[in-house]
């Protein structure tokens, strides 16, 4: 089926930069936003990440100001309701997204696909709260959305080739690089990428390096744009500890276990850049 028009529900950085992408890829979108306030927190954000593109050329002010007008504002999920897809990206909590999904799956016409932005939950559960499985779809931008290439698309175990086909052809038409991954715990990226910034977190708990020696070690050892405890900062730790958390129970084997400093600095309210402290200190700006 051909995708005309969209909806995201969530406007925090991943739902704002998913917005962003469409918007750019000629697609109308709904941004769905609890409250205005939110909602224009959000749209503030993509029109000052999209000045940046235009800064660098990337995008022209003409592209921008197009783009700017094809998102609207939405304040239920219910506003989704005339989408060909919808984009979930509230935060990772299963039960607050099968909430979602059991919602939209009342709300949306009857073809519409519902894909979520989940890191590391089950698309094949959150399939399981809609009466339309084939239509469910796992669709999992990076951050920063308009600037990273890949998409994982995640196929549920009743993911129809038809859904999976639509989506894939919709991150090509966004410029992004689809890959297929198959639905088990953290999919491919988090499967490796958490596991490492865990690792990052217990070298540093146990006084193998500074936390500054752990991040140059992986920039010039290994060439990572950013050191892991800058990214696990810039990623959000609540959100690094929930994805080791399903890693956990999902294989139920040791080598997921969260790190007790990461789990301490959650419990602190240390999350990252997004609380002016974590690993690094962000003062208050
Ligand atoms: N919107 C638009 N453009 C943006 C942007 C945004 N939000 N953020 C950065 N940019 C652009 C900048 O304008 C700049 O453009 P040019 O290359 O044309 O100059 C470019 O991106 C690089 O940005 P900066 O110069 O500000 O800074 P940088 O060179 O240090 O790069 C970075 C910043 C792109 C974030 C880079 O450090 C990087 O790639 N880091 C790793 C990011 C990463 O690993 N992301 C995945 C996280 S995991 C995830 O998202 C999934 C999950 O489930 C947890």
């Amino acid at each position: 089926m051909g995708i005309e028009r969209a909806a995201v529900i969530g406007g925090g950085t991943m739902g704002s930069g998913i917005a962003h992408v469409l918007a750019l890829g000629g697609i109308p979108v709904t941004l769905i936003e609890a409250k205005k306030e939110l909602f224009d927190k959000a749209l503030a954000g993509i029109a000052k990440n999209m000045d940046r593109q235009a800064a660098k050329n990337v995008i022209t002010k003409d592209d921008k100001d197009k783009a700017m007008a094809r998102i609207s504002p939405g304040l239920s999920v219910e506003a989704a309701a005339g989408a060909d897809i919808v984009i979930e990206a509230i935060w990772e909590n299963l039960a607050a997204k099968k909430e979602v999904f059991a919602k939209l799956d009342k709300a949306c016409g009857p073809k519409a696909i519902l894909a979520s932005n989940t890191s590391s939950i089950s698309i094949t559960e959150l399939a399981a709260a809609t009466k339309r499985p084939g239509q469910v779809v796992g669709m999992h931008f990076m951050n920063p959305v308009p600037v990273m290439k890949l998409v994982e698309l995640i196929r549920g175990v009743a993911t129809s080739e038809e859904t999976f086909a639509a989506v894939k052809t919709l991150a090509e038409k966004l410029g992004k690089t689809p890959v297929s991954a198959r639905d088990y715990p953290g999919f491919i990226s988090n499967r490796i990428l958490m596991p490492m910034i865990n690792e990052a977190a217990c070298a540093l708990m146990e006084g193998v390096g500074s936390r500054e020696d752990i991040d140059t070690v992986m920039k010039l050892g290994m060439n990572h744009p950013m050191g892991p405890l800058a990214l696990a900062d810039y990623i959000g730790l609540d959100v690094c500890l929930s994805i080791m958390e399903v890693l956990y129970s999902g294989f139920c084997d040791s080598k997921y276990r969260p790190c007790p400093l990461l789990r301490k600095l959650v419990e602190a309210g240390h999350l990252g850049r997004k609380t002016g402290k974590g690993f690094y200190d962000y003062g208050n700006g």
